[in-house]
């Protein structure tokens, strides 16, 4: 647990290994699946629609976190990515099997994108 009161707590003598760096991010992860766990567990806990509504959104910026690290895990350690992949595709076969359809995961925009102008987006067509 952090001691925020010791602001040179965080301080490091070196940088870290490829391999830590590796440890690290899986650590990351875990504590974003945590954070998601906390969160939804909080949701369902309560009837108050302003709070299940920010606590579902920030929920939701940590899957994302998680999508990200998992990105960045996959660059850093390919051979962890083959391991995935082939996780991924035994799955696949495991539904293909049962007839049951893997869905698409939805490309969600960035919200600001959408009605961000750019010099581009003012040009008639
Ligand atoms: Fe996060």
């Amino acid at each position: 647990m952090p001691n925020f009161a010791n602001p040179f707590q965080g301080n490091v003598d070196r940088k870290m290994t490829k391999e830590e760096l590796i440890q690290a991010i899986r650590l990351d992860i875990a504590g974003e699946l945590e954070a998601i766990y906390l969160y939804e567990s909080h949701v369902l806990a309560t009837d108050n629609a302003a709070a299940k509504k920010v606590i579902a959104d920030i929920r939701d910026e940590e899957k994302a976190h998680v999508g990200e690290l998992m990105s960045l895990l996959k660059i850093l350690d390919p051979e962890e990515a083959e391991h995935f992949a082939s996780g991924e595709t035994e799955v696949a076969e495991m539904m293909e099997n049962l007839n049951i359809q893997i869905p698409e995961a939805k490309e969600t925009s960035n919200p600001d994108e959408s009605t961000h102008k750019t010099v581009g987006s003012l040009i008639k067509e």
